[in-house]
């Protein structure tokens, strides 16, 4: 049968077709997946009958007739939240609800960047965000983190460097509270200085918080842009890690001058209205006590993995515990290659994330990877970091020994 041909007709620049969907891996620690256990379902299934018999009918108007910035009642339920937790004070209409906080990533970067310009990261990053940059061909700098967060020296340099060869960034772009994937918290004060340098140099911070809920102790340091005083800072949250991602509801909060760019450069007729819906109804009730038994949850499974790590890789795997959320950034030897060892584990049935996919520096993350610890089950945890740590040994040689058992050195053809 003749086949119609497409790939004349394909734009140039697009990005490397996607492989068919074969599943998850056995023993999967990759993507910003949850805990399928923390999501709500019985309270979901109660606030969605609740609402749809109040309110159905409005879903026969586009938006539910609540405007283009999303269902107000979820917005209304985030200038709450938002003065309660992150000092952001806002009022509903500062506030725009977006089909997960990737849509508001998507929306900034297609208002302020063009091929050619220079934006400022932190090194290790969500990847999400470095193959957008990548694919509208910006230079994205990254800039060290320690356990803190972001250095501010480094950043101060970065900033002086580019001035002087006359670039002005079109932002910083930073996760500031628990980060991605190193799981740091940036102290207050190193947001003021962060803020100083922005308006210094004239370049905004796009603060992105969407882990910001899943702190281990429920603490947080403000907002960077609840400490700005001076309209600098786009920030986006989200509700996929706080309920679910596949709900798809993530928003954004931003000054009327580019919110209202965004806003024009929306064009998908508003986000899905239901699970809009649905939320507002749930959280308003639940929202403040789902957190805390979410994070419980989570901080369990970390346990679990640090454990599993401790006893399978032992001294080879180095990582700091994260201070919330749901990754772990591990250091294996030197000579692990963490590219290689994620393409080796994935044929046994064990996903990971490699750190060279998470970094704007491939020599620093060569023997990294990010390991979810929320979407496993404890069980899986374990027999997947044991599986991980062998196929590890077969590959490098490290860890030499795992679960206290001497093993035999890599190619050895007993192990085999
Ligand atoms: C730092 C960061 N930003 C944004 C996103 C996208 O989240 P959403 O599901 O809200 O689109 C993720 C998802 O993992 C993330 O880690």
């Amino acid at each position: 049968m003749a086949v119609f041909d497409f790939a004349p007709l394909l734009t140039a620049g697009l990005p490397a077709p996607s492989a068919r969907w074969t599943g998850l891996a056995k023993y999967s620690f990759v993507g910003g997946n949850n805990d399928a256990d923390g999501v709500p379902v019985d309270e979901l299934r109660a606030a969605a009958d609740a609402v749809l018999a109040r309110e159905g009918r409005s879903l026969a108007t586009y938006g539910l007739a609540h405007g283009p910035q999303g269902y107000r009642p979820l917005r209304e339920f985030l200038t709450a939240k938002l003065s309660r937790d992150s000092g952001i004070r806002v009022g509903a209409d500062d506030i725009m609800i977006v089909s997960g906080s990737l849509q508001a990533l998507d929306l900034v970067n297609q208002a302020l960047l063009t091929r050619g310009d220079t934006v400022i990261v932190e090194q290790d990053n969500y990847q999400g965000t470095l193959t957008r940059l990548a694919r509208l061909g910006v230079k994205a700098i990254g800039i060290p983190l320690d356990q803190d967060g972001m250095r501010m020296d480094a950043l101060a340099a970065t900033l002086a460097d580019l001035r002087d060869r006359g670039i002005r960034p079109k932002y910083i772009y930073t996760i500031p509270t628990v980060q991605n994937p190193t799981g740091t918290i940036m102290p207050e004060s190193r947001r003021a200085e962060l803020l100083w340098l922005s308006r210094a140099y004239g370049v905004p911070v796009f603060e992105d918080d969407c882990y910001a809920d899943l702190t281990w102790d429920g603490k947080r340091p403000r907002a960077i842009h609840g400490m700005s005083e001076y309209g600098g800072v786009i920030h986006i949250g989200s509700f996929s890690k706080s309920v679910a991602p596949a709900l798809r509801v993530g928003f954004l909060v931003a000054p009327w001058q580019i919110m209202s760019v965004l806003l024009a450069l929306k064009t998908d007729a508003g986000s899905g209205a239901l699970e809009q819906m649905v939320l507002a109804e749930y959280c308003k009730p639940h929202f403040a006590t789902h957190v805390p038994q979410l994070v419980r949850g989570l901080r369990a499974k970390l346990d679990t993995l640090l454990e599993a790590l401790n006893a399978e890789f032992g001294t080879a795997a180095e990582f700091a515990a994260p201070k919330g959320g749901i990754f772990l950034w591990v250091k294996l030897p030197d000579q692990v290659d963490a590219m290689k060892l994620s393409q080796a584990a994935l044929k046994r049935g064990v996903s990971i994330n490699p750190g060279p996919e998470w970094s704007t520096d491939a020599a620093h993350s060569r023997s990294r990877l990010r390991l979810c610890f929320a979407s496993p089950t404890h069980q899986e945890i374990r027999e997947g970091i044991a599986v991980l740590a062998e196929v590890c040994r077969e590959e490098f040689g490290v860890p030499v020994r795992s679960a206290n058992v001497q093993r035999a050195e890599a190619g050895s053809p007993g192990r085999r």
